[in-house]
């Protein structure tokens, strides 16, 4: 296999801080596993619009559909929320997930031992909880038309369309049937087919899928709503949940706290596999660029950092090596380094963001 493409994206806030720990990972990979990678870097968001007046330059765009994945740090700040909405730098985002089509958006809430006790919930609701959310995340009213602002009479009227074909909702939950058949092989999928046509014609065809291709998985369905409860009240009630672009969005915030932070939780958005088995990809951190900690060193990188292991697992084949990232953050976890985000003992001294990429670096050497 030729040297594998990599192509970052870090993005504005505090993306480029946790990418810089990355980066540091991806060449301990080719110094000591011999796991090279061509690894390239190109502006999204904020930093795009500053130097090309658009989120996401074409010539990027090109380079995103052609490298073998993506990662990226985080796009978005307070200084561009008052541009024209199609220079926002979260359009950047959404149009590279758009064109790449990675319609499967995986968003793993593992609670590691260390931090049990750091969720706002009990100890024995989040110790050793491993769930999965599976994400539409090319469809639904991120995308559906009409949209807009319009003028009605002498009112405004903001509009978005919730709006799911068939296929799209066939092949998000295909993917969901297929890891849950890895893991617990039990799926849940949340809706609200109580209220919208569109949750009515999720929860046929997720059954019709189930009947016709995954029998063998147990389905349940749930109102995201009382999902969202669930979720707090027992989340190890649940092992895979597959759901639209918006609940997903909001339930992968909900269950980042089970987990202790928002900078804990990765993300692997997926395509339909290409001729050469893999699928288009691109990685990153669920969190946000974080305006409020960028620029103090004080973000967690984790998030980023089990981002790349899932590059490793799902795009390059590497499922051992990606085991052994995530071993080296539970030890670095284990032996009680603490960015400021996982810190409650007043007085106690937080790691900071590198000091953190030093430890998961040693922890990979200690590996060895
Ligand atoms: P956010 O995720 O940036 O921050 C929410 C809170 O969590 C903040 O208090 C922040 O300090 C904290 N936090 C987030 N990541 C952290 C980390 N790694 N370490 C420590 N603390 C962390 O969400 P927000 O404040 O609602 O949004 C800020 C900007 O980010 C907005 O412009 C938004 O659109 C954008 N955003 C981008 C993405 C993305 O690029 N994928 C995701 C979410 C939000
Ligand atoms: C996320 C973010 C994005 C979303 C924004 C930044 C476009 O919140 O990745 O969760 O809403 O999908
Ligand atoms: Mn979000």
């Amino acid at each position: 296999m030729s040297t594998p493409s990599l192509l970052i994206l870090p993005g504005d806030g505090i993306g480029p801080e946790v990418m810089q720990q990355v980066r540091r990972i991806i060449d301990w990979y080719g110094d000591k596993r011999g796991l090279k990678f061509e690894v390239s870097e190109d502006l999204v968001g904020g930093c795009a619009y500053d130097k090309h007046g658009t989120p996401l330059h074409d010539d990027t765009m090109a380079k995103a559909q052609e490298v073998d994945a993506v990662l990226l740090g985080a796009v978005g700040g307070p200084q561009y929320d008052t541009l024209d909405f199609s220079l926002k730098p979260e359009r950047g985002l959404l149009r590279l997930r758009k064109e790449m089509d990675l319609y499967a958006n995986l968003r793993p809430a593992q609670c590691f031992d260390a931090l049990a006790d750091f969720s706002s919930l009990k100890t024995d609701v989040v110790s050793g909880l491993d769930i999965m959310i599976v994400r539409e995340l090319t469809s639904g009213v991120y995308f559906g038309e009409p949209r807009g602002v319009i003028k009605e009479g002498n009112e405004r009227v903001g509009i978005n369309t919730q709006r799911y074909t068939e296929s799209e909702i066939a092949r998000v939950a295909r993917s969901a049937f297929e890891l849950a058949r890895k893991r617990g092989n039990k799926l849940c999928s949340m809706e609200k087919a109580n209220v919208m046509e569109s949750g009515v014609l999720w929860r046929d065809v997720v059954t019709e899928v189930h009947q016709a291709e995954y029998p063998d998985v147990e389905l349940s369905h749930m109102y995201a709503d009382a999902g969202a409860m669930q979720l707090t009240r027992w989340p190890k009630q649940f092992d895979v949940i597959v759901t639209d672009n918006l609940f997903g969005d909001l339930l992968s915030d909900l269950a980042a706290m089970l987990t202790g932070s928002l900078g804990m939780l990765p993300s692997a958005s997926l395509g339909a596999p290409m001729e050469n088995g893999r699928p288009k990809a691109l990685y990153e951190p669920v969190h946000g660029s974080a305006p409020d900690i960028a620029g103090q060193g004080k973000a967690n990188p984790i998030a980023c950092i089990l981002s790349f292991a899932m590059a490793l697992r799902y795009s390059f084949d590497q499922g051992a090596e990606a085991d052994r990232l995530e071993k080296a953050v539970e030890k670095v976890l284990a032996d009680g380094v603490r960015t400021a985000d996982l810190l409650q003992a007043e007085g106690a001294k937080p790691a900071s963001t590198s000091e953190a990429g030093d430890a998961v670096l040693a922890a990979l050497d200690a590996s060895l």
